[in-house]
This record gives structure tokens, C-alpha cells and sequence, in this order.
């Protein structure tokens, strides 16, 4: 036999059965497809002279088999047109106002963290993304910070339940060691995601929130490289007049170390938790790799060097739309989404 003509009606079938219909358009594509005049179906009809005759039998009830199926299906989904129709003898006064569609928006973590992925990529980052469920190495170990460390309890961690050596990541730095191990310099990547900690939930932080991490290796990399970069990203984030400041810091993973504010001020402020009454907002984390985790992720810290940063997005929502609680990106509160 020169073709599997069963083989053939059987994927038609198959095809049939998991169309899905989800709508009026869907229905009529479906009807188009295997029932209108120049339906699929039709085709296998015609193609019985060609199917050897002790075969002609089996194959014109598969064909016929497939036919019912689809009438079937289609019988079964006719509720969609009818419903179209319903809504369409509703509208018999049309001096009357449209119906409203219920728009989604987009969510205000979404909008910011677009913002910041294209300011980095001006410069040349890449987006970068890796794993929620971390083991200890990499959010850890490689980033300088073994077991015994008392850097580990900075960051409160949720470990898996059976898992003793796996974690929910506690920041976007774990992107940075799984980068770093499998790729050499130079690397120019952002890596924006979610991080859990089991902090008290309050209006200033929350056990998840989303961090950009920011990774740049080459070689002669410097400070100087690290305050030019997150100048030129909050000018144009917050506009050509924003005021910052970079306080220094402690991180084991990076060697200076230092935090960066932007001064939000005071009369704006509608709770004064948000800034202890300072008017500054921390938003990031930043400094110049520790040399011991380039070489605990493989790379040659005698010919490289460079920075990192990891910055929070919700601080940065915050300040752009004066929401004074981290508590309202969770709730899905459809009053505060559609404001965006
Ligand atoms: N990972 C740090 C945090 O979550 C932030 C940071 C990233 C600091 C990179 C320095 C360098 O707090």
C-alpha cells in the first residue's frame, strides 16, 4: 500500500475532536473546516477511488465516523451562535448607551518593571531569567555566604518542607551565580522576578516582591561605571531633577557595598512610615562583585571585575504613583488595578 490512508482519517479525526470551540467565531471556523460546502471531509470522500477496494469498506465508515463526529461537535457548541444572537436582539434601542467591556489593565509592577527592562536594555543589558525554587549554592554559598554565615539570617528564608537544601529565593541574585556559572565575561544581564521572604507584612514590605538584579562583568569595571549606570537609570526613571544618594552598605556577596535612596519628600507623603519621616526611599542594593564569587562561579577574578545591583519594584511603583502601601499590588482590589 503506497499510503496509510487509516493512518490519514485517523489524524482528521483526532483534529476533529480536540478543535476547541470556545466562542461564536471558533464555531464558525469548525463549521467552515468539516461541514460547509468545501469542508475537509469532502476531500476524504473523494479520495476512496484511490483506496485499494478490500480497504474501500473500512475506510468510507471512518470517513463517514468522522463526518457524525463532527456534526455531533458542532450540534453541541450551537449555543455559542445562539447566544450571539440573544445579544444581538437585546440591542433594540440603539439611542441607548453601549455595555461596558470589562478591560483588563495592566498591573502596576507590570508597567514598571517594562520601564526599567528598556532603560537597561538602551545601555546594552540583556533580560535574563531563572528559577523561583532555589538550592542553597546558588542563592547562597556562591554568593559568598556559607551555612555559618550570620549574613543568612538577613534575609528571613522559606525553605521547602522536604527539601532541606531547597529555598524559595530570597533575591534576584541567585540569577547572577546560575549566569555566572555557565557564562564568561563579558556579561551585561538583567534579571527581573519574584523573591519571598518571611518578613511581617506591614506598608513597607511584604514576604514577596519583585527585585531587578543587575550584573555587569568585563575587565577595568569599576565604581565609577556603577554610579554613572544608576545615575543615567534614575534620571530616567524619575526625570532629569531626581535627587540621589548612595549610603554605604553591607552585602557578602559584594565588596563595597553601598544602598541607594531617592528623596521623595515629605509634603508627598501620606504615611509616614514609608520614609520614617526622612523623605528618602531606599530602592536598591548595589556594589562591586566580591572577588570570591566570580571565582566560586568560575570566572578569573584576576582579569575580571565588575558590579551588581538588585532593586526592588514595588518601592519604585510607590514613588512613581504615590501609593502609600506595598500591601495593595497583593490584593486585587479592582478599584486600586483600574487606576493604572
Ligand atoms: N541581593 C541584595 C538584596 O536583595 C541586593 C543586592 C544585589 C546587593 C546585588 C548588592 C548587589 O538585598
Amino acid at each position: 500500500m503506497s499510503q496509510d490512508w487509516f493512518a490519514e482519517i485517523k489524524r482528521l479525526i483526532e483534529e476533529i475532536n480536540s478543535f476547541q470551540i470556545t466562542d461564536a467565531a471558533a464555531l464558525e471556523d469548525f463549521r467552515l473546516k468539516y461541514l460547509g460546502t468545501k469542508n475537509q471531509i469532502k476531500g476524504y470522500f473523494a479520495q476512496i477511488a484511490k483506496v485499494p477496494n478490500e480497504q474501500k469498506k473500512e475506510y468510507g465508515q471512518l470517513v463517514n465516523e468522522a463526518k457524525t463526529i463532527a456534526e455531533l461537535k458542532f450540534e453541541n457548541h450551537t449555543h455559542f451562535k445562539q447566544s450571539e444572537k440573544k445579544t444581538a436582539q437585546k440591542i433594540s434601542d440603539y439611542s441607548l448607551p453601549p455595555i461596558e467591556k470589562a478591560n483588563g489593565t495592566r498591573h502596576p509592577i507590570s508597567i514598571v518593571l517594562d520601564r526599567i527592562v528598556s532603560i537597561f536594555t538602551k545601555i546594552g543589558f540583556e533580560v535574563v531569567e531563572d528559577l523561583e525554587i532555589e538550592d542553597e549554592w546558588h542563592n547562597f554559598t556562591a554568593l559568598n555566604t556559607p551555612a555559618d554565615h550570620p549574613a543568612r539570617d538577613m534575609q528571613d528564608t522559606y525553605y521547602l518542607r522536604d527539601f532541606s537544601d531547597l529555598l524559595l529565593r530570597t533575591h534576584t541574585s541567585s540569577v547572577q551565580s546560575r549566569f555566572m556559572t555557565k557564562n564568561q565575561p563579558p556579561i551585561r544581564i538583567l534579571a527581573p522576578g519574584k523573591v519571598y521572604r518571611n518578613e511581617t507584612i506591614s506598608a513597607r514590605s511584604h514576604c514577596q516582591f519583585h527585585q531587578v538584579e543587575g550584573l555587569y562583568i568585563d575587565k577595568h569595571i569599576s565604581m565609577a561605571d556603577l554610579k554613572q549606570t544608576l545615575l543615567f537609570f534614575a534620571k530616567e526613571m524619575f526625570g532629569p531633577d531626581v535627587k540621589i544618594r548612595l549610603r554605604p552598605s553591607y552585602f557578602p556577596f559584594t565588596e563595597p557595598s553601598a544602598e541607594m535612596d531617592i528623596y521623595w519628600g515629605l509634603k508627598d507623603e501620606t504615611d509616614h512610615r514609608i520614609t520614617k519621616g526622612t523623605g528618602w526611599l531606599e530602592i536598591l542594593g548595589c556594589g562591586m562583585v566580591d572577588p570570591a564569587v566570580l571565582d566560586n562561579c568560575g570566572i578569573d577574578s584576576k582579569t575580571y571585575s565588575g558590579f551588581a545591583f538588585g532593586m526592588g519594584i514595588e518601592r519604585q511603583a510607590m514613588l512613581l504613583y504615590k501609593i502609600p502601601d506595598i500591601r495593595y499590588y497583593f490584593e486585587n482590589d479592582i478599584r486600586f488595578l483600574k487606576q493604572f
